[in-house]
């Protein structure tokens, strides 16, 4: 769908790493230059028109997210460099000064690293335990989440769709069997706000945090959403300008409510700006007809991928686009270097989840990760290429 929108699309090449970051449609990369030629003054500190329309602009970002995302507040999205950045704004502003010792996080062993290092750190700095809900044939089970729960946990920590075998977790049911338990919830929404329709309040979810550039937006802007009293409760773990409201020299100070209580410094301007382009791009085109395509795209790709000689595919039954695999005698990055030769772009390695290999039994695959804008005709190429006979010759 709308392939015409994408100039990378216009040069020949084969886009299968969307999980990576997805590309940008010229309309949302005009919306930046067109800020950067046209009105590029800071946000919030001028009263001249320009500042006013930055100003206006950044805020109207602010207030697409929230209804993207069906939150009840425009102060409960606060603009992050990315996903990472939300995920130890959370841990670091809120996590840290809520959990006490040997106090239980639930965790897989599916999280990116930007889900997982920040819970070791912490956990060491307060002497914490770090759990593991038990996978099942690599999928999270609400009863795997009921028997990994103990009285000590306090919060659950995953992700929606992991970005190794796409499997789309029952997020809604663990929400609500945590908040049953007093645990809190926190959603890494990099893999998942982006390809289905994602409602913060029917969810009742906590924490959620998400990355533009994954979403047809610019790189180095995310978002933060909490609940108002959880944010309103949250430690800014950035300080400076943007974020208070006076200080003396006496060290007293009067720091701002949220957002701008998060928001220190001059954030990424053209990047919150293009970011709502994004949004406005993925409103019209419309969530529910993104993510119905991707399904039946991902279900094609599977059935044709199925014919290739000797491969293993790891996750044939996740209900996300993205698909993982290896070819039987062949390393996942000689297979994704191959490929580039035929400008088809996918990803290999262990995709920022190193402890998963513990549960798949391998440490390196290959992922394909698709969008709306990919075709069963890539798929097709693709096909082509894997089943050529003398492909582990032409590789090894
Ligand atoms: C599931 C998941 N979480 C977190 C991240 C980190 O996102 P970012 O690099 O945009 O901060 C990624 C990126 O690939 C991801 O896939």
């Amino acid at each position: 769908m709308n392939r015409e929108d994408f100039e990378l699309l216009k040069k020949n090449i084969i886009y299968f790493d969307n999980g990576a970051t997805s590309l940008k449609p010229k309309k949302v990369v005009d919306t930046i230059s067109d800020y950067y030629n046209n009105y590029s003054a800071n946000a919030h500190r001028g009263d001249y028109d320009l500042s006013l329309k930055v100003d206006t602009k950044f805020e109207e970002t602010r207030n697409l997210v929230k209804e993207f995302i069906n939150a009840k507040k425009a102060k409960e999205i606060i603009f992050t460099s990315g996903t990472t950045d939300s995920l130890n704004k959370i841990i670091f502003g809120y996590f840290k000064n809520y959990l006490k010792e040997n106090d239980e996080i639930l965790l897989t062993k599916s999280e990116h690293a930007s889900n997982i290092l920040p819970w070791f750190e912490l956990a060491e700095q307060l002497n914490l335990n770090i759990k593991y809900i038990p996978l099942d044939n690599l999928e999270v089970t609400l009863e795997n989440v009921k028997k990994a729960i103990t009285p000590y946990t306090k919060v659950i920590s995953i992700a929606h769709i992991t970005n190794v075998v796409g499997d789309v977790r029952p997020i809604k049911e663990i929400i609500k069997y945590a908040h049953e338990h007093n645990i809190l919830v926190i959603i890494d929404g990099a893999q998942s706000v982006a390809h289905h329709k994602t409602d913060v309040q029917d969810l009742d979810v906590d924490f959620l945090a998400f990355s533009a550039h994954k979403m047809l937006g610019p790189t180095g802007i995310g978002i933060l959403y909490g609940k108002e009293q959880l944010l309103n409760n949250i430690k800014p773990i950035i300080f400076g300008g943007g974020m208070n409201a006076s200080f003396q020299f006496d060290k007293t100070r009067i720091y701002n409510d949220i957002p701008s209580l998060l928001e220190a410094g001059t954030l990424n301007i053209a990047g919150v700006i293009g970011f709502g382009e994004s949004i406005k791009y993925l409103n019209n085109l419309g969530m529910d007809k993104i993510s119905e395509y991707e399904k039946s795209l991902k279900k094609y790709a599977i059935e044709q991928l199925k014919k290739v000689n000797d491969i293993i595919i790891y996750n044939e039954n996740s209900e996300s686009g993205i698909i993982t695999f290896n070819i039987k005698g062949i390393f996942s990055q000689d297979l994704a270097i191959y490929l580039n030769k035929y400008n088809i772009c996918i990803r290999a390695g262990n995709h920022c989840a190193k402890i998963l290999k513990d549960d798949l039994g391998i440490k390196n695959t290959c992922r394909i990760s698709l969008y709306f804008y990919n075709t069963k005709e890539e798929i097709d190429y693709l096909f082509e290429i894997l089943n050529n006979p003398n492909l582990k010759n032409e590789i090894i």
